[in-house]
This record gives structure tokens, C-alpha cells and sequence, in this order.
């Protein structure tokens, strides 16, 4: 058993143990590089999300409102969630979030890549598809696919992303 005091004492300057991870963010959460060293950064798969939280991250991003259910139930059945934390030891914030769908084994699409405005342009966008993309090949996984909005395909671009030729293979069925 370990006190509070001993607790803090254990947190460094921009730094944090890996029992406070484990503890905050659930088992195999990771500090993300920051570009600021007051400002400590975590990648987690397991800390739960408030909807709410996330719901306004992507509205922040200009995305419009789903259905909370809804988006219960997407995150329920995504093969990964990737909440980027900006560290505070009471009330940790969502500054960012990407998750995955698909097979487990061969295939994984992502979806729902975002950062919040303002921290975006600090390199957090790139490190976070960095950490998706090793989370996915850790499992085995080396197939990945995403659709990307016009204005962020020169984003994926820049870190070796590689548009489907010409659009010849790829097909959309959109029910209504
Ligand atoms: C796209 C997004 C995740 C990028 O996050 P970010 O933290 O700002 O990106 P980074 O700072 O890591 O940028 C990495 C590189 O990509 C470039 N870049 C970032 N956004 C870009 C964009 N929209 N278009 C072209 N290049 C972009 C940066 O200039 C940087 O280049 P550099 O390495 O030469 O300096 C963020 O802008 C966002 O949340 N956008 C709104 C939601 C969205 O469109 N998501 C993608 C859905 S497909």
C-alpha cells in the first residue's frame, strides 16, 4: 500500500511512473512525446471515455452531434480506442482520440481521428496515428485503411499514406 504523499512524491517534473499510468489509464498506457514539458501527455486504450467529453472533442473539430447510444455502441465494438490524455492527476482531459474497426487479425479501418483545436499543429495528429498504426501492427495487423476528408489527405500523405490509385478499387454503398 502506498499514501498520497508517497504518491506524489513518486511524480516528476513532466514526468509520471508507470504505476500512476497504470493507475490512471488503465495497463500498457504510454506517455505521448509533448511538445511542452509542463504539459504531460498519455496514450491510453483502456481509461474509459466519458461520452459527453468526447462528443464535444469531435464537435470541437466540426463534426456534427450522434446519437450517444449510438456512439456507445460504436466504441463497444471498435477493436481500438485511442483516448490522448492531457495528464492532470485529478481531472485528466481528452485532448484527443482515434479508434479502429475490423477484424482483429488481418484488416483495420480508422476512424474518428481528432485533436482538439487547440492543440493541433504541435505534432500530437502525427503521434497519434504513429500509436495506432504500432497498435495495430503489435496485433498483427499491417492492413489499413481510412477515408479521409479533402482537407486532411495531404496529412496522411506526409507520413507515407498511400491514396488508392485513381479510385478504381474502392466502392461506397451509402443506405439513404
Ligand atoms: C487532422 C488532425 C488530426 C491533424 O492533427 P495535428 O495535431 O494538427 O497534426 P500534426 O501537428 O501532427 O501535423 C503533422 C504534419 O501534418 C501536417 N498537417 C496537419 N494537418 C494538416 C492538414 N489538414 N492538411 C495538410 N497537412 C496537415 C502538419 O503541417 C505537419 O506537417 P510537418 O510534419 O511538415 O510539420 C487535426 O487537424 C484534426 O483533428 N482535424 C479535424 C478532424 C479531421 O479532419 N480528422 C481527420 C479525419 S479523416
Amino acid at each position: 500500500m502506498i499514501n498520497i504523499f508517497e504518491r506524489t512524491s513518486l511524480i516528476r517534473s513532466g514526468s509520471i511512473t508507470t504505476e500512476e499510468l497504470n493507475d490512471a489509464y488503465g495497463k500498457g498506457a504510454c506517455e505521448c512525446p509533448s511538445p511542452n514539458e509542463q504539459m504531460l501527455l498519455v496514450f491510453s486504450q483502456e481509461r474509459p471515455f466519458d461520452l459527453v467529453e468526447l462528443e464535444q472533442l469531435l464537435i470541437s473539430v466540426g463534426w456534427s452531434q450522434r446519437p450517444m447510444r449510438k456512439v456507445r455502441s460504436a466504441l463497444d465494438h471498435s477493436l481500438l480506442k485511442v483516448g490522448l490524455w492531457k495528464h492532470d492527476q485529478r481531472f485528466p482531459r481528452l485532448i484527443g482520440f482515434a479508434r479502429c474497426t475490423g477484424d482483429g487479425v488481418l484488416e483495420a479501418t480508422v476512424w474518428d481521428v481528432a485533436v482538439n483545436p487547440i492543440y493541433q499543429g504541435l505534432g500530437l495528429g502525427k503521434q497519434l496515428m504513429d500509436y495506432v498504426n504500432k497498435s495495430l501492427k503489435d496485433i498483427g495487423i499491417t492492413r489499413i485503411t481510412l477515408f479521409a476528408d479533402p482537407g486532411v489527405v495531404a496529412f496522411y500523405l506526409s507520413q507515407g499514406w498511400v491514396l488508392e490509385p485513381k479510385g478504381h478499387r474502392c466502392a461506397f454503398w451509402y443506405a439513404n
